[in-house]
């Protein structure tokens, strides 16, 4: 007897769909993985997850425990929030941990994954890693930086002298003096100065904003990059705010570049004098494994600006609470596992999302005795470091994708916070007392007030301190 063809077709079609489904459901029927909530079809468990991820994460993870498996949308999510199970992903496993998941905001902002924050585990991003210890953040080169550093420091003990007794959003002394320094190391120029870049395609007003947008774009949860089948509906218009800032930052980026080639052609013994003059020595050298392009360059440039935003929240938690509690960054940046693998036992399957929940680590009181309250000599006497060797502690994060650019950061962020301290006294504005204050933050790659703190100040020392 003979099937007519359609049949034959539709047959084998339909019994290849059954085989691939069962054999979906025996591997998932196999797997241990670990505890967590049960997931609905198309969203997962994102119904749980309110406008602050990082609370709700860790309000899961004292259910379920410190390595849990939830799902968003249609991607599979672990998170480890204690030290043993951070260890495991960012020391154990750390090079099955080391790949970062493919977000919209690294695909439109970052020059499709150019950048080092974004990119995919592998030569580009090991090359680039090389070049940041090397070359950009090497001990020589900060050294070489190290009147940046005091300049801007002093332009800042000034300002505040001069706002004394008045109300003043100490944010914004904080952000520029990050961004000042950040610029000129990096771009060679300060970009927040109308003298210094009147030629530039930028005003001051449009560089700021672009860093803000840059850093708010990087941190937001775009639903598109948990279900993809709404990607294209943009349902938060958060692609078009990053196509369109990407555009902005072209253009910038275009201009820092060929001013930069400019003022380099013709000159004999040319000497690199910031980090755009190393990255376009670094293009032009033809023993590199891979070749740096001018839009990797341009890549490399833009990460720099969009850590400004680190250092006002870095005092945020040294200064108002405490390190542990109100982490700089409440999540590590998400990680990608790269191959199946199985820890503490849990089977994880490879393209799952791992996060390092340090908000909870900082408010394990196994660890830290009232860890809600600022104590800032807790740490006096103790040999607890921030480099990503003590797991307790993970401001810059940990393993091979720790924040390469942690050595700057400390510097200023020390330097900047002792001035604070020794050159002023603090105080809030009349009739406001402590706990009139809003502690709230808002999520993001960092964890800033939700409302801004508002401070009066008072000079601690001589007039003549103040203008060295
Ligand atoms: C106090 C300031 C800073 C803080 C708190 C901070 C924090 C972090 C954190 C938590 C990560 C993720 C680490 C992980 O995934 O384990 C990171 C990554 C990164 N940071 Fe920073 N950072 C700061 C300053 C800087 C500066 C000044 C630069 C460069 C100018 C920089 C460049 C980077 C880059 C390129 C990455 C991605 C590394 C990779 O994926 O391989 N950071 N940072």
């Amino acid at each position: 007897m003979e099937f007519p063809l359609w049949f034959v077709y539709s047959s084998t079609w339909l019994l290849t769909l059954l085989l691939i489904v069962k054999g979906i459901q025996v591997r998932r029927r196999k797997l241990n993985q670990a505890p967590g909530p049960k997931p609905w079809p198309i969203i997962g468990n994102l119904n749980l997850i309110g406008s602050l991820p990082h609370r709700s994460i860790h309000d899961l993870s004292q259910k379920y425990g410190p390595l849990m498996q939830l799902k968003f949308g249609s991607y599979p999510v672990v998170v480890a929030s204690s030290v043993e199970t951070a260890k495991l992903f960012l020391k154990t496993h750390d090079i099955t941990f080391a790949g970062r998941p493919k977000f919209a905001a690294g695909k439109y902002t970052t020059y499709n994954f150019s950048d080092i924050t974004w990119s995919q585990y592998g030569p580009y991003w090991r090359q680039a890693r090389k070049m940041c210890i090397m070359e950009l953040f090497s001990t020589k080169r900060l050294e070489s930086y190290e009147y940046i550093r005091v300049e801007e420091m002093r332009a800042l003990v000034k300002g505040l002298y001069a706002s004394s007794g008045s109300q003043i959003m100490l944010k914004d002394y904080l952000s520029d003096v990050s961004l000042n320094v950040i610029s000129r190391i990096v771009l060679g120029k300060k970009y927040l100065d109308e003298n210094e870049t009147k030629s530039s395609v930028v005003t001051p007003e449009e560089f700021k904003k672009m860093l803000d947008e840059l850093f708010l774009l990087n941190g937001v949860l775009n639903i598109g990059d948990s279900i993809p089948s709404l990607a294209c509906f943009d349902l938060h218009g958060y692609v078009k705010r990053m196509k369109s800032l990407s555009k902005k930052f072209d253009r910038f980026l275009e201009y820092v570049i060929d001013e930069h080639n400019e003022k380099k052609n013709g000159v004999k013994e040319w000497v690199a004098k910031d980090m755009v003059d190393v990255l376009l020595q670094l293009a032009d050298d033809p023993n590199l494994e891979v070749k740096l392009t001018r839009t990797s360059v341009k890549a490399f440039t833009q990460v720099g600006g969009g850590e400004r935003h680190t250092l006002p929240t870095v005092y945020r938690s040294d200064c108002e609470r405490n390190n542990e509690t109100a982490p700089v960054a409440p999540m590590l940046v998400p990680r990608l596992v790269r191959e199946d693998c199985k820890v503490a036992g849990y089977d994880i399957v490879a393209g799952t999302r791992a996060l390092v929940s340090v908000w909870t680590i900082g408010r394990d009181p196994t660890l830290w005795d009232e860890p809600e309250v600022f104590r800032p000599e807790r740490f006096v006497g103790k040999s607890m470091d921030v480099k990503g060797h003590d797991f307790e502690l993970l401001p810059f994060g940990a393993g091979r994708r720790m924040c390469p650019g942690y050595t700057l950061g400390l510097k200023v962020i020390q330097s900047s916070l002792a001035n604070l301290i020794h050159g002023f006294v603090w105080k809030l504005p009349e009739k406001i007392t402590t706990g009139d204050l809003n502690m709230e933050e808002i999520f993001g790659l960092s964890t800033p007030r939700k409302i801004p703190l508002i401070v009066v100040l008072q000079p601690r020392l001589p007039a003549q301190a103040y203008f060295q």
